[in-house]
Protein backbone atom coordinates (compact mmCIF):
# COMPACT_ATOMS: atom_id res chain seq x y z
CA UNK A 1 0.00 0.00 0.00
CA UNK A 2 0.77 3.59 -0.83
CA UNK A 3 0.27 4.54 2.92
CA UNK A 4 -0.92 7.89 2.05
CA UNK A 5 -1.68 9.98 4.52
CA UNK A 6 -5.12 11.79 4.80
CA UNK A 7 -3.96 15.58 6.27
CA UNK A 8 -5.00 19.26 5.67
CA UNK A 9 -6.51 21.34 7.19
CA UNK A 10 -9.77 19.12 7.75
CA UNK A 11 -8.99 16.05 8.75
CA UNK A 12 -6.67 14.00 11.12
CA UNK A 13 -3.26 12.44 10.08
CA UNK A 14 -3.50 8.46 9.22
CA UNK A 15 0.13 7.08 9.47
CA UNK A 16 1.06 4.60 7.12
CA UNK A 17 4.43 4.26 5.35
CA UNK A 18 5.68 6.38 2.07
CA UNK A 19 6.60 3.98 -1.05
CA UNK A 20 8.76 5.21 -3.16
CA UNK A 21 8.21 4.93 -6.52
CA UNK A 22 10.59 4.60 -9.56
CA UNK A 23 13.06 5.04 -6.92
CA UNK A 24 13.45 8.63 -7.23
CA UNK A 25 14.54 9.56 -3.76
CA UNK A 26 13.08 12.25 -1.67
CA UNK A 27 14.60 15.31 0.09
CA UNK A 28 12.29 14.89 2.24
CA UNK A 29 12.88 13.71 5.61
CA UNK A 30 9.45 11.98 6.10
CA UNK A 31 9.54 11.37 10.28
CA UNK A 32 10.72 15.12 11.29
CA UNK A 33 8.47 16.19 8.25
CA UNK A 34 5.12 14.32 9.56
CA UNK A 35 6.40 15.77 13.23
CA UNK A 36 6.91 19.26 11.85
CA UNK A 37 3.44 18.65 10.23
CA UNK A 38 1.91 17.96 13.05
CA UNK A 39 2.93 20.83 15.34
CA UNK A 40 2.14 23.05 12.73
CA UNK A 41 -1.42 21.46 12.78
CA UNK A 42 -1.10 21.88 16.66
CA UNK A 43 -0.09 25.37 16.64
CA UNK A 44 -2.59 26.79 14.21
CA UNK A 45 -5.56 24.91 16.22
CA UNK A 46 -3.70 26.86 19.48
CA UNK A 47 -3.90 30.37 17.24
CA UNK A 48 -7.47 30.36 17.32
CA UNK A 49 -8.45 33.52 18.39
CA UNK A 50 -5.12 35.49 17.08
CA UNK A 51 -5.96 39.06 16.32
CA UNK A 52 -3.77 40.94 13.77
CA UNK A 53 -4.87 44.03 15.26
CA UNK A 54 -4.10 42.85 19.03
CA UNK A 55 -0.42 41.42 17.97
CA UNK A 56 0.14 44.94 16.87
CA UNK A 57 -0.49 46.83 19.75
CA UNK A 58 0.81 44.37 21.91
CA UNK A 59 4.39 44.13 20.05
CA UNK A 60 5.50 47.70 18.59
CA UNK A 61 8.51 45.48 17.39
CA UNK A 62 6.35 42.88 15.03
CA UNK A 63 6.92 45.07 11.87
CA UNK A 64 10.79 45.35 12.42
CA UNK A 65 10.74 41.37 12.98
CA UNK A 66 8.34 40.49 10.28
CA UNK A 67 9.99 42.97 7.17
CA UNK A 68 13.31 42.59 5.50
CA UNK A 69 14.92 45.42 3.30
CA UNK A 70 16.87 43.35 0.93
CA UNK A 71 20.08 45.23 -1.22
CA UNK A 72 20.27 44.20 -4.10
CA UNK A 73 22.85 45.88 -6.44
CA UNK A 74 21.18 48.48 -8.61
CA UNK A 75 17.91 48.00 -6.57
CA UNK A 76 16.51 46.92 -3.31
CA UNK A 77 13.05 45.54 -2.04
CA UNK A 78 11.06 45.79 1.28
CA UNK A 79 9.12 43.02 2.14
CA UNK A 80 6.38 43.46 4.48
CA UNK A 81 5.09 40.10 6.19
CA UNK A 82 3.73 41.41 9.95
CA UNK A 83 0.60 41.20 8.38
CA UNK A 84 0.35 38.01 8.22
CA UNK A 85 -1.73 35.59 10.38
CA UNK A 86 1.68 34.30 12.62
CA UNK A 87 3.64 34.51 15.02
CA UNK A 88 7.54 34.02 15.77
CA UNK A 89 6.46 30.81 16.70
CA UNK A 90 4.76 30.18 13.37
CA UNK A 91 7.82 31.14 11.57
CA UNK A 92 9.97 29.27 13.57
CA UNK A 93 7.83 25.71 12.76
CA UNK A 94 7.25 26.63 9.21
CA UNK A 95 10.93 27.02 9.36
CA UNK A 96 11.31 23.39 11.16
CA UNK A 97 8.99 22.16 8.27
CA UNK A 98 11.20 23.88 5.66
CA UNK A 99 14.26 21.80 7.22
CA UNK A 100 13.00 18.31 7.46
CA UNK A 101 11.27 18.86 3.12
CA UNK A 102 15.40 18.83 2.51
CA UNK A 103 14.98 22.67 1.21
CA UNK A 104 18.41 23.23 1.57
CA UNK A 105 19.39 19.94 -0.63
CA UNK A 106 17.26 20.78 -2.87
CA UNK A 107 18.34 24.60 -3.55
CA UNK A 108 21.94 23.17 -3.64
CA UNK A 109 20.94 20.45 -6.42
CA UNK A 110 19.43 23.10 -8.44
CA UNK A 111 22.23 25.63 -8.36
CA UNK A 112 24.19 23.01 -8.90
CA UNK A 113 22.78 21.49 -11.86
CA UNK A 114 21.75 18.30 -10.87
CA UNK A 115 18.62 16.89 -12.78
CA UNK A 116 15.50 17.72 -10.19
CA UNK A 117 12.94 17.16 -12.79
CA UNK A 118 12.84 14.06 -13.07
CA UNK A 119 10.11 12.67 -15.01
CA UNK A 120 11.84 14.60 -17.91
CA UNK A 121 14.99 13.81 -16.16
CA UNK A 122 16.66 17.31 -16.96
CA UNK A 123 18.13 19.73 -14.91
CA UNK A 124 16.37 23.39 -13.85
CA UNK A 125 19.10 25.96 -14.46
CA UNK A 126 16.99 29.02 -15.43
CA UNK A 127 19.32 30.78 -12.69
CA UNK A 128 22.20 30.37 -14.88
CA UNK A 129 20.97 32.53 -17.54
CA UNK A 130 21.84 35.10 -15.09
CA UNK A 131 24.42 34.06 -13.73
CA UNK A 132 26.75 37.12 -15.05
CA UNK A 133 29.79 36.15 -11.67
CA UNK A 134 31.62 33.98 -14.61
CA UNK A 135 31.31 31.09 -12.37
CA UNK A 136 31.16 27.70 -14.39
CA UNK A 137 27.88 25.79 -14.44
CA UNK A 138 28.10 22.57 -15.19
CA UNK A 139 26.06 19.46 -16.38
CA UNK A 140 26.50 16.32 -16.94
CA UNK A 141 30.26 17.40 -16.56
CA UNK A 142 29.91 20.64 -19.14
CA UNK A 143 30.52 24.00 -18.49
CA UNK A 144 26.99 25.02 -19.86
CA UNK A 145 28.07 28.82 -19.47
CA UNK A 146 30.12 29.58 -22.72
CA UNK A 147 27.60 28.09 -24.54
CA UNK A 148 24.96 30.58 -22.61
CA UNK A 149 27.58 33.74 -23.46
CA UNK A 150 27.52 33.03 -27.02
CA UNK A 151 23.83 33.28 -27.44
CA UNK A 152 23.74 36.13 -25.37
CA UNK A 153 26.38 38.00 -27.91
CA UNK A 154 24.38 36.66 -30.33
CA UNK A 155 20.81 38.23 -29.52
CA UNK A 156 22.75 41.77 -28.66
CA UNK A 157 24.71 41.58 -31.67
CA UNK A 158 20.96 40.98 -33.69
CA UNK A 159 19.37 43.68 -31.42
CA UNK A 160 21.67 46.24 -32.36
CA UNK A 161 21.11 45.55 -35.85
CA UNK A 162 17.94 45.72 -35.66
CA UNK A 163 18.45 49.05 -33.87
CA UNK A 164 20.79 50.60 -35.73
CA UNK A 165 18.92 49.74 -39.12
CA UNK A 166 21.64 47.16 -40.49
CA UNK A 167 19.39 44.45 -39.94
CA UNK A 168 16.57 45.19 -42.97
CA UNK A 169 13.19 43.76 -44.36
CA UNK A 170 13.62 41.49 -47.48
CA UNK A 171 13.14 44.77 -49.81
CA UNK A 172 15.79 46.96 -48.13
CA UNK A 173 13.19 48.51 -44.99
CA UNK A 174 13.89 48.90 -41.97
CA UNK A 175 12.17 46.90 -38.96
CA UNK A 176 9.38 49.10 -37.87
CA UNK A 177 7.07 46.49 -35.85
CA UNK A 178 8.18 43.01 -33.92
CA UNK A 179 5.83 40.06 -33.91
CA UNK A 180 6.37 37.96 -30.69
CA UNK A 181 4.31 34.57 -31.69
CA UNK A 182 4.38 32.03 -28.81
CA UNK A 183 2.03 30.35 -26.08
CA UNK A 184 2.53 30.12 -22.32
CA UNK A 185 5.78 30.36 -21.09
CA UNK A 186 6.68 31.79 -24.71
CA UNK A 187 4.69 34.10 -24.39
CA UNK A 188 3.30 35.34 -20.65
CA UNK A 189 7.04 36.27 -19.09
CA UNK A 190 7.65 38.33 -22.36
CA UNK A 191 4.40 40.53 -22.55
CA UNK A 192 4.32 41.34 -19.30
CA UNK A 193 8.37 42.48 -19.08
CA UNK A 194 7.89 44.39 -22.21
CA UNK A 195 4.81 46.02 -20.45
CA UNK A 196 6.31 46.83 -17.30
CA UNK A 197 9.34 48.68 -18.67
CA UNK A 198 7.96 50.51 -21.13
CA UNK A 199 9.25 53.61 -20.03
CA UNK A 200 12.79 51.70 -21.00
CA UNK A 201 11.27 51.11 -25.06
CA UNK A 202 13.55 52.28 -27.98
CA UNK A 203 11.67 54.81 -30.11
CA UNK A 204 10.63 53.95 -32.94
CA UNK A 205 10.18 49.97 -32.79
CA UNK A 206 7.12 48.71 -31.59
CA UNK A 207 6.66 45.05 -30.15
CA UNK A 208 3.49 42.76 -30.32
CA UNK A 209 1.93 39.37 -28.70
CA UNK A 210 0.40 36.82 -30.78
CA UNK A 211 -0.24 34.10 -28.74
CA UNK A 212 -3.98 32.49 -29.02
CA UNK A 213 -4.88 30.07 -31.76
CA UNK A 214 -7.60 32.24 -32.51
CA UNK A 215 -7.43 33.58 -35.84
CA UNK A 216 -8.93 36.68 -34.73
CA UNK A 217 -5.48 37.23 -32.38
CA UNK A 218 -3.45 37.48 -35.70
CA UNK A 219 -6.01 38.34 -38.50
CA UNK A 220 -6.25 41.74 -36.03
CA UNK A 221 -2.57 42.28 -35.78
CA UNK A 222 -1.86 41.66 -39.31
CA UNK A 223 -4.49 44.15 -40.51
CA UNK A 224 -2.18 46.56 -39.28
CA UNK A 225 1.48 45.77 -40.10
CA UNK A 226 3.33 46.26 -42.66
CA UNK A 227 5.19 43.08 -43.64
CA UNK A 228 8.16 44.94 -45.21
CA UNK A 229 8.67 46.32 -42.20
CA UNK A 230 7.55 43.66 -40.08
CA UNK A 231 10.03 40.85 -38.15
CA UNK A 232 8.22 37.84 -36.43
CA UNK A 233 10.00 35.99 -33.88
CA UNK A 234 8.56 32.88 -33.70
CA UNK A 235 9.14 31.68 -29.65
CA UNK A 236 9.04 27.75 -29.07
CA UNK A 237 10.91 25.45 -27.10
CA UNK A 238 9.91 22.29 -28.91
CA UNK A 239 8.63 24.17 -31.88
CA UNK A 240 5.68 21.71 -32.07
CA UNK A 241 3.17 23.68 -30.49
CA UNK A 242 -0.40 23.63 -32.07
CA UNK A 243 -1.01 27.36 -31.55
CA UNK A 244 2.29 28.77 -32.03
CA UNK A 245 3.33 26.84 -35.29
CA UNK A 246 -0.61 27.79 -36.86
CA UNK A 247 0.06 31.55 -36.04
CA UNK A 248 3.73 31.47 -37.36
CA UNK A 249 2.47 29.41 -40.88
CA UNK A 250 -0.44 32.31 -41.24
CA UNK A 251 2.47 34.75 -40.76
CA UNK A 252 4.57 32.99 -43.17
CA UNK A 253 1.77 32.81 -45.76
CA UNK A 254 1.16 36.17 -45.59
CA UNK A 255 4.46 37.55 -45.89
CA UNK A 256 5.50 35.73 -48.91
CA UNK A 257 1.88 36.63 -50.48
CA UNK A 258 2.67 40.40 -49.64
CA UNK A 259 6.57 40.19 -50.38
CA UNK A 260 6.38 37.84 -53.65
CA UNK A 261 9.81 35.76 -52.65
CA UNK A 262 9.82 32.62 -50.61
CA UNK A 263 13.39 34.09 -49.31
CA UNK A 264 11.87 37.25 -47.70
CA UNK A 265 11.21 34.41 -44.67
CA UNK A 266 14.87 34.82 -43.90
CA UNK A 267 15.11 38.47 -43.18
CA UNK A 268 11.90 38.49 -41.42
CA UNK A 269 11.78 35.38 -39.01
CA UNK A 270 13.71 34.38 -36.55
CA UNK A 271 12.83 31.76 -33.99
CA UNK A 272 13.62 31.12 -30.28
CA UNK A 273 13.78 27.63 -29.70
CA UNK A 274 15.62 24.63 -27.88
CA UNK A 275 14.20 22.74 -31.34
CA UNK A 276 17.28 24.07 -33.62
CA UNK A 277 16.53 21.23 -36.40
CA UNK A 278 12.08 22.05 -36.22
CA UNK A 279 13.38 25.57 -36.65
CA UNK A 280 15.05 24.59 -39.52
CA UNK A 281 12.55 22.50 -41.07
CA UNK A 282 9.91 25.59 -40.69
CA UNK A 283 12.69 27.58 -43.20
CA UNK A 284 14.66 29.71 -40.75
CA UNK A 285 18.12 30.04 -41.14
CA UNK A 286 20.63 28.00 -38.94
CA UNK A 287 22.07 32.01 -37.79
CA UNK A 288 18.32 33.61 -37.34
CA UNK A 289 17.91 30.60 -34.95
CA UNK A 290 18.55 31.49 -30.96
CA UNK A 291 18.67 28.67 -28.83
CA UNK A 292 18.12 27.39 -25.79
CA UNK A 293 18.13 24.51 -23.91
CA UNK A 294 16.21 21.60 -22.23
CA UNK A 295 17.04 22.65 -18.85
CA UNK A 296 15.70 26.11 -19.16
CA UNK A 297 11.66 25.25 -18.41
CA UNK A 298 8.69 27.06 -20.93
CA UNK A 299 7.59 29.48 -17.60
CA UNK A 300 11.16 29.91 -16.29
CA UNK A 301 12.41 31.10 -20.10
CA UNK A 302 11.99 35.08 -20.45
CA UNK A 303 16.05 35.12 -19.39
CA UNK A 304 17.13 32.87 -22.00
CA UNK A 305 16.73 33.64 -25.87
CA UNK A 306 12.70 34.21 -25.36
CA UNK A 307 13.66 37.21 -24.03
CA UNK A 308 14.49 38.30 -27.19
CA UNK A 309 11.50 40.33 -27.76
CA UNK A 310 12.59 42.11 -24.42
CA UNK A 311 15.84 43.06 -25.25
CA UNK A 312 14.10 44.19 -28.84
CA UNK A 313 11.66 46.19 -26.72
CA UNK A 314 13.88 47.55 -24.29
CA UNK A 315 17.53 47.09 -25.81
CA UNK A 316 19.86 44.89 -24.89
CA UNK A 317 21.75 46.47 -21.92
CA UNK A 318 18.16 47.11 -20.31
CA UNK A 319 17.86 43.25 -20.59
CA UNK A 320 21.15 42.48 -18.90
CA UNK A 321 20.48 44.69 -16.02
CA UNK A 322 17.09 42.20 -15.82
CA UNK A 323 19.24 39.57 -15.55
CA UNK A 324 21.12 41.37 -13.25
CA UNK A 325 18.37 41.63 -10.17
CA UNK A 326 17.28 38.53 -10.93
CA UNK A 327 20.80 37.53 -10.14
CA UNK A 328 21.47 39.38 -7.45
CA UNK A 329 18.02 38.05 -5.86
CA UNK A 330 19.24 34.36 -6.83
CA UNK A 331 22.23 35.29 -4.64
CA UNK A 332 20.20 36.27 -1.37
CA UNK A 333 18.09 32.67 -2.52
CA UNK A 334 21.16 30.61 -2.18
CA UNK A 335 23.08 31.93 0.33
CA UNK A 336 21.17 33.34 3.04
CA UNK A 337 19.86 31.64 6.18
CA UNK A 338 16.28 30.04 5.94
CA UNK A 339 15.05 31.98 8.81
CA UNK A 340 16.16 35.56 6.76
CA UNK A 341 15.75 33.89 3.18
CA UNK A 342 12.35 36.44 1.69
CA UNK A 343 11.62 33.33 -0.77
CA UNK A 344 11.50 30.84 1.70
CA UNK A 345 9.81 33.10 4.05
CA UNK A 346 7.22 33.54 1.83
CA UNK A 347 6.77 29.83 0.18
CA UNK A 348 6.12 28.75 4.06
CA UNK A 349 3.66 31.24 4.37
CA UNK A 350 1.88 30.30 1.02
CA UNK A 351 2.17 26.70 2.54
CA UNK A 352 0.95 27.78 5.54
CA UNK A 353 -2.21 29.43 4.62
CA UNK A 354 -3.00 26.64 1.97
CA UNK A 355 -2.38 23.46 3.74
CA UNK A 356 -3.27 24.83 7.69
CA UNK A 357 -5.50 27.25 7.22
CA UNK A 358 -7.48 26.05 4.13
CA UNK A 359 -6.78 29.20 1.61
CA UNK A 360 -7.92 27.71 -1.78
CA UNK A 361 -5.93 30.92 -3.88
CA UNK A 362 -4.18 33.90 -3.53
CA UNK A 363 -4.10 37.34 -5.21
CA UNK A 364 -1.42 39.23 -6.43
CA UNK A 365 -2.42 43.09 -6.37
CA UNK A 366 0.08 45.28 -8.68
CA UNK A 367 -0.21 48.63 -7.42
CA UNK A 368 1.46 49.57 -10.70
CA UNK A 369 -0.98 49.57 -13.97
CA UNK A 370 2.26 49.02 -15.95
CA UNK A 371 2.48 45.33 -14.40
CA UNK A 372 -1.05 44.78 -15.65
CA UNK A 373 0.29 41.02 -16.89
CA UNK A 374 2.42 39.87 -14.07
CA UNK A 375 -0.91 37.87 -12.63
CA UNK A 376 -1.19 36.33 -15.78
CA UNK A 377 2.09 35.83 -15.60
CA UNK A 378 2.59 34.35 -12.25
CA UNK A 379 -0.37 32.26 -13.14
CA UNK A 380 1.15 29.95 -15.13
CA UNK A 381 4.34 30.09 -13.07
CA UNK A 382 2.94 28.60 -9.95
CA UNK A 383 -0.12 26.65 -11.41
CA UNK A 384 1.70 24.79 -13.61
CA UNK A 385 4.67 24.55 -11.61
CA UNK A 386 2.92 23.27 -8.18
CA UNK A 387 -0.69 22.32 -9.47
CA UNK A 388 0.41 18.58 -8.97
CA UNK A 389 -1.06 15.61 -7.08
CA UNK A 390 1.57 13.36 -6.96
CA UNK A 391 4.92 13.59 -5.02
CA UNK A 392 8.51 13.46 -6.81
CA UNK A 393 8.58 9.50 -6.63
CA UNK A 394 4.88 9.21 -8.30
CA UNK A 395 3.38 8.66 -4.73
CA UNK A 396 -0.29 11.09 -4.39
CA UNK A 397 -0.05 13.73 -2.74
CA UNK A 398 -2.12 13.73 0.67
CA UNK A 399 -2.76 17.76 1.34
CA UNK A 400 -3.59 20.62 -0.88
CA UNK A 401 -0.76 21.69 -2.91
CA UNK A 402 -0.78 24.74 -5.91
CA UNK A 403 -3.60 27.84 -5.13
CA UNK A 404 -5.42 29.64 -7.41
CA UNK A 405 -3.14 32.75 -8.32
CA UNK A 406 -5.34 35.59 -9.67
CA UNK A 407 -5.12 39.33 -9.76
CA UNK A 408 -5.15 42.56 -11.31
CA UNK A 409 -3.80 45.85 -10.99
CA UNK A 410 -5.03 48.18 -7.98
CA UNK A 411 -6.87 50.64 -7.79
CA UNK A 412 -8.60 48.88 -10.29
CA UNK A 413 -9.12 45.73 -8.39
CA UNK A 414 -10.57 47.48 -5.70
CA UNK A 415 -13.71 48.37 -7.56
CA UNK A 416 -14.08 44.78 -8.76
CA UNK A 417 -13.50 42.17 -6.38
CA UNK A 418 -12.36 43.72 -2.94
CA UNK A 419 -15.35 43.11 -1.18
CA UNK A 420 -14.85 39.66 -1.58
CA UNK A 421 -11.75 40.27 -0.01
CA UNK A 422 -12.88 42.31 3.03
CA UNK A 423 -16.25 40.98 3.82
CA UNK A 424 -16.36 37.21 1.80
CA UNK A 425 -16.43 33.92 3.69
CA UNK A 426 -13.14 32.96 2.29
CA UNK A 427 -9.51 33.60 3.02
CA UNK A 428 -7.32 34.79 0.42
CA UNK A 429 -4.32 36.13 1.20
CA UNK A 430 -2.81 39.12 -1.08
CA UNK A 431 0.21 40.26 -2.58
CA UNK A 432 0.49 43.77 -2.96
CA UNK A 433 3.27 45.28 -4.55
CA UNK A 434 4.20 49.53 -5.13
CA UNK A 435 7.06 51.49 -6.21
CA UNK A 436 8.10 54.78 -4.06
CA UNK A 437 8.40 56.49 -7.82
CA UNK A 438 6.78 56.85 -10.77
CA UNK A 439 7.90 57.10 -14.27
CA UNK A 440 5.97 60.11 -14.75
CA UNK A 441 5.37 63.45 -13.15
CA UNK A 442 1.61 63.27 -12.13
CA UNK A 443 2.88 63.06 -8.40
CA UNK A 444 -0.73 63.68 -7.04
CA UNK A 445 -1.77 60.37 -9.04
CA UNK A 446 1.25 58.67 -7.50
CA UNK A 447 -0.01 60.00 -4.14
CA UNK A 448 -3.29 58.62 -4.31
CA UNK A 449 -2.20 55.18 -6.08
CA UNK A 450 -0.02 54.89 -2.53
CA UNK A 451 -2.61 56.23 -0.65
CA UNK A 452 -4.97 53.24 -1.73
CA UNK A 453 -2.36 49.94 -1.42
CA UNK A 454 -1.16 51.74 1.94
CA UNK A 455 -4.80 51.93 2.87
CA UNK A 456 -6.09 47.89 1.30
CA UNK A 457 -3.60 46.76 3.70
CA UNK A 458 -4.41 48.31 6.34
CA UNK A 459 -8.33 47.64 6.10
CA UNK A 460 -7.32 43.91 5.39
CA UNK A 461 -5.60 43.44 8.09
CA UNK A 462 -7.70 45.66 10.99
CA UNK A 463 -10.87 45.30 9.67
CA UNK A 464 -13.85 47.61 11.69
CA UNK A 465 -15.95 45.88 14.72
CA UNK A 466 -19.39 46.35 14.88
CA UNK A 467 -19.13 48.80 17.74
CA UNK A 468 -17.12 50.86 15.76
CA UNK A 469 -19.83 50.49 12.65
CA UNK A 470 -22.47 51.11 15.07
CA UNK A 471 -20.96 54.22 16.37
CA UNK A 472 -20.66 55.32 12.67
CA UNK A 473 -24.02 54.78 11.48
CA UNK A 474 -25.46 55.96 14.91
CA UNK A 475 -26.45 52.81 16.02
CA UNK A 476 -28.82 51.37 13.12
CA UNK A 477 -28.06 47.46 13.83
CA UNK A 478 -28.70 46.49 10.37
CA UNK A 479 -26.39 48.65 8.81
CA UNK A 480 -23.71 47.87 11.59
CA UNK A 481 -23.94 44.47 10.54
CA UNK A 482 -23.03 44.78 6.72
CA UNK A 483 -20.39 47.19 7.52
CA UNK A 484 -18.44 44.90 9.87
CA UNK A 485 -15.13 43.91 8.48
CA UNK A 486 -13.84 40.85 10.34
CA UNK A 487 -10.27 41.67 9.77
CA UNK A 488 -7.21 39.15 9.88
CA UNK A 489 -7.20 39.33 6.27
CA UNK A 490 -3.67 38.71 5.70
CA UNK A 491 -1.29 40.31 3.05
CA UNK A 492 2.05 40.80 2.00
CA UNK A 493 3.34 44.09 0.78
CA UNK A 494 6.92 44.16 -1.53
CA UNK A 495 8.03 47.43 -1.89
CA UNK A 496 10.74 48.88 -4.17
CA UNK A 497 12.43 52.86 -5.07
CA UNK A 498 11.49 52.42 -8.44
CA UNK A 499 10.25 49.81 -11.03
CA UNK A 500 13.42 49.51 -13.40
CA UNK A 501 14.76 46.63 -14.93
CA UNK A 502 16.58 45.32 -12.04
CA UNK A 503 13.83 45.68 -10.09
CA UNK A 504 12.12 43.90 -12.28
CA UNK A 505 14.14 40.70 -12.56
CA UNK A 506 14.72 40.85 -8.60
CA UNK A 507 10.75 40.57 -8.58
CA UNK A 508 10.66 37.71 -10.75
CA UNK A 509 13.14 35.72 -9.11
CA UNK A 510 11.54 36.55 -6.08
CA UNK A 511 8.34 34.97 -7.07
CA UNK A 512 10.29 31.83 -9.09
CA UNK A 513 11.97 30.72 -5.47
CA UNK A 514 8.62 30.70 -3.63
CA UNK A 515 7.26 28.31 -6.27
CA UNK A 516 10.56 26.24 -6.04
CA UNK A 517 10.10 26.35 -2.04
CA UNK A 518 6.23 25.65 -1.56
CA UNK A 519 7.32 22.63 -4.33
CA UNK A 520 9.87 21.04 -2.14
CA UNK A 521 7.87 21.55 0.81
CA UNK A 522 4.98 19.55 -1.28
CA UNK A 523 7.62 17.09 -2.71
CA UNK A 524 5.73 17.74 -5.79
CA UNK A 525 8.07 18.34 -9.60
CA UNK A 526 7.51 21.75 -10.15
CA UNK A 527 8.95 21.68 -13.53
CA UNK A 528 7.06 19.13 -15.30
CA UNK A 529 3.22 20.18 -16.93
CA UNK A 530 1.83 16.92 -17.98
CA UNK A 531 -1.79 18.32 -16.94
CA UNK A 532 -1.45 19.74 -20.54
CA UNK A 533 -1.41 17.19 -22.23
CA UNK A 534 -4.53 15.28 -22.38
CA UNK A 535 -6.26 18.28 -23.68
CA UNK A 536 -3.79 18.32 -26.56
CA UNK A 537 -4.27 14.89 -27.62
CA UNK A 538 -8.22 15.30 -27.62
CA UNK A 539 -8.03 18.12 -29.86
CA UNK A 540 -6.02 16.34 -32.05
CA UNK A 541 -8.78 13.69 -32.11
CA UNK A 542 -11.57 16.84 -31.91
CA UNK A 543 -9.61 18.68 -34.74
CA UNK A 544 -10.59 15.51 -36.75
CA UNK A 545 -14.43 15.72 -36.11
CA UNK A 546 -15.07 19.55 -36.83
CA UNK A 547 -15.87 20.11 -40.39
CA UNK A 548 -17.19 23.19 -39.83
CA UNK A 549 -19.21 22.86 -42.98
CA UNK A 550 -16.87 21.88 -45.12
CA UNK A 551 -17.04 18.21 -45.77
CA UNK A 552 -18.61 15.46 -43.44
CA UNK A 553 -15.73 15.92 -41.42
CA UNK A 554 -18.26 14.93 -38.38
CA UNK A 555 -18.62 11.31 -39.49
CA UNK A 556 -14.88 10.68 -39.68
CA UNK A 557 -14.12 7.34 -37.52
CA UNK A 558 -12.45 7.60 -34.07
CA UNK A 559 -12.65 6.33 -30.57
CA UNK A 560 -15.97 5.89 -29.22
CA UNK A 561 -17.00 9.57 -28.14
CA UNK A 562 -19.17 10.12 -24.98
CA UNK A 563 -22.79 12.12 -25.51
CA UNK A 564 -21.33 15.68 -24.96
CA UNK A 565 -18.58 15.91 -26.81
CA UNK A 566 -20.31 14.32 -29.67
CA UNK A 567 -23.60 16.78 -29.14
CA UNK A 568 -20.76 19.76 -29.06
CA UNK A 569 -19.42 18.66 -31.67
CA UNK A 570 -22.26 17.72 -33.67
CA UNK A 571 -23.96 21.04 -32.93
CA UNK A 572 -20.43 23.18 -34.16
CA UNK A 573 -20.64 21.49 -37.42
CA UNK A 574 -24.22 21.67 -38.30
CA UNK A 575 -24.45 25.40 -37.31
CA UNK A 576 -20.89 25.94 -38.87
CA UNK A 577 -22.70 27.48 -42.07
CA UNK A 578 -24.33 30.58 -40.42
O1 LIG B 1 1.02 24.74 -22.01
C1 LIG B 1 2.04 23.83 -21.96
C2 LIG B 1 3.35 24.37 -22.42
O2 LIG B 1 4.19 23.29 -22.65
C3 LIG B 1 3.98 25.36 -21.45
O3 LIG B 1 4.63 24.75 -20.42
C4 LIG B 1 4.87 26.11 -22.36
O4 LIG B 1 5.33 27.28 -21.77
C5 LIG B 1 3.96 26.32 -23.53
O5 LIG B 1 3.24 25.12 -23.64
C6 LIG B 1 4.63 26.65 -24.83
O6 LIG B 1 5.52 25.66 -25.23
P1 LIG B 1 6.57 25.90 -26.37
O7 LIG B 1 7.51 26.98 -25.92
O8 LIG B 1 7.28 24.59 -26.55
O9 LIG B 1 5.83 26.32 -27.60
Amino acid sequence: ARGTRARGPAGPSVAGPMADVGGIATWRDEVAWEAAWRALERHRDALAGFSLRRAFEEDPGRFQRFSRRLELGATEMLVDYSKHLATDETLALLLDLARASGLERAREAMFAGERINVTEDRAVLHVALRDLSGRPVVVDGRDVMPAVRDVQRRMRAFVEQVHSGAWRGHSGERITDVVNIGIGGSHLGPQMAVRALEPYAVPGLRVRFVSNVDGAAIDRELRTLDPARTLFLVASKTFTTQETMMNARTARAWLVRALGDEAAVARHFVALSSAVEEAARFGIPRESVFEFWDWVGGRYSLWSAIGLSIALAVGYESFERLLRGAHALDEHFRTAPLEENLPVLLGLLAVWYVDFLGAQSRAVLPYDESLEHLPAYLQQLDMESNGKRVRRNGAPVSYPTGPVVWGQPGTNGQHAFFQLLHQGTVLVPADFIAFAQPHHDLLDHHRALLANFVAQTQALMRGRTTAEARAQVGGNDLLAAAKTFPGDRPSTSIVMPKLTPEALGALVALYEHQVFVQGVVWDVNSFDQMGVELGKELAKEALQRLSLGDGDAGARPGAELDPSTAGLLAYLNERAGG
